[in-house]
């Protein structure tokens, strides 16, 4: 089968079977008691957010979480039936909306409590919402150490009602520091304050990806997978851990070859001129489509299996490649920027390091004009 879309040939596959595989790694860690809350946020990584939803609610999925009400009524849109929780904290100036798709919210201060609670009172049922706690990460969410002067604020007789509790480590690659789990313990200290006022916390939930793998005393009765579902390691050092299957694949072809003499200068600011004889090729994608711009001279690609570097600087919507060093290279060749060829991989944690940040961001880069093309 042709990946390629007609026209420009750049595309991402998404293997749903790795999606797949990847949700059952995160069930067998946290076992058949434990409830999943699956993150499709920022359109799920960039994987494509009612694709993949579709698939985790299938395999099994509890529950998915987004960011944003937009992203709710995006899945809701689509069909997606499953509970949805805002993880990001939803706005009093949209409650209607939020209510009218059957969106859960995430209730992070007292304003916004007393004015979800306004919109519940005229419902004729009450309306769940789950309430965020900070432990340590310093963004949004009640105070943990504060909980004296906010936990009266929780009144019993009311038409909301707590459907959860959570707080989020502000550890995203190795949970194994003590500051992981100062916040654990504040975390349950807080819930143990919570039920001590008579409240039952409902859903309790903490685990990110690298606490899954790595810290099962941060459980509770629900986890909130990211990264590794999308087959990406919090760290490297999981592997070890956890085998995950990468979904995502990024693609393209060399669309023109040059033969040009030593001493060219390549792309934008002449920031590569070839020392050799050199083979220089043109691929369609660039920093418009999220293929980096730090990765300018740093980068590398594979065609025919090996790795071929990035040649001068990413432009907007190309990119130059020396592949002097492929032997048979020819013009239309796959190129993958991200992904496996003939038993040859780059990873998102490899481009991440080419352009100074982490996987995620590689992910929710890449843009909604490079098609996401879904395999199995
Ligand atoms: C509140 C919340 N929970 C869970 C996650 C998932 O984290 P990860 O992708 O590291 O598993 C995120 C991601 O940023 C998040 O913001």
């Amino acid at each position: 089968m042709d990946l390629f879309p007609r026209g420009r040939p750049t595309v991402c596959t998404i293997d749903l079977d790795a999606l797949r595989w990847n949700f059952r790694q995160a069930r067998e860690k946290v076992g058949a008691q434990v409830k999943i809350l699956s993150v499709v946020k920022a359109d799920a990584y960039g994987h494509g957010a009612h694709r993949v939803a579709e698939t985790l609610v299938e395999a099994g999925t509890n529950a998915l979480g987004v960011a944003t009400l937009e992203e709710g009524i995006a899945l809701r849109e689509r069909g997606i039936a499953a509970p949805v929780l805002i993880l990001a904290g939803a706005y009093p100036d949209s409650f209607d909306e939020l209510v009218r798709h059957g969106l859960t919210p995430t209730v992070f201060d007292a304003e916004n409590l007393d004015r979800l609670e306004e919109k519940a009172r005229r419902r004729d049922k009450p309306l769940d919402f789950h309430l965020k706690v900070d432990t340590g990460m310093g963004r949004i969410g009640f105070l943990a150490n504060d909980i004296a002067a906010w936990l009266p604020r929780l009144k019993k007789s009311t038409p909301l009602r707590l459907a959860g509790l959570f707080s989020h480590f502000s550890q995203s690659e190795s949970v194994e520091g003590e500051y992981t789990l100062r916040q654990l313990e504040l975390f349950k200290r807080t819930v143990e304050r919570i039920r001590g006022a008579g409240h039952d916390p409902g859903l309790i939930h903490l685990a990110n990806s690298a606490a899954i793998i790595t810290l099962p005393a941060a459980y509770f009765s629900m986890v909130r997978p990211g990264l590794m579902l999308y087959g990406a390691y919090p760290s490297a050092a999981m592997a070890e851990a956890i085998a995950l299957r990468p979904a995502l694949a990024w693609k393209s072809r060399l669309v023109q070859l040059k033969k040009v003499p030593k001493g060219t200068a390549v792309s934008y600011g002449q920031t590569f001129v070839t020392r050799r004889e050199s083979l220089i090729a043109t691929l369609p994608v660039g920093y418009a489509d999220g293929y980096r711009r730090l990765g300018s001279n740093r980068a590398e690609v594979l065609v025919r299996g090996r790795r071929a570097p990035v040649a001068g600087r990413i432009c907007m919507d190309l990119t130059t490649i020396d592949v002097t060093d492929i032997p048979g290279v020819a013009p239309g060749d796959e190129v993958v920027l991200l992904g496996e060829q003939n038993g040859e991989r780059i990873s998102a944690d490899e481009v991440a390091r080419w352009a100074d940040t982490i996987p995620y961001e590689i992910f929710t880069s890449i843009g909604a004009r490079v098609p996401r093309v879904y395999l199995n």
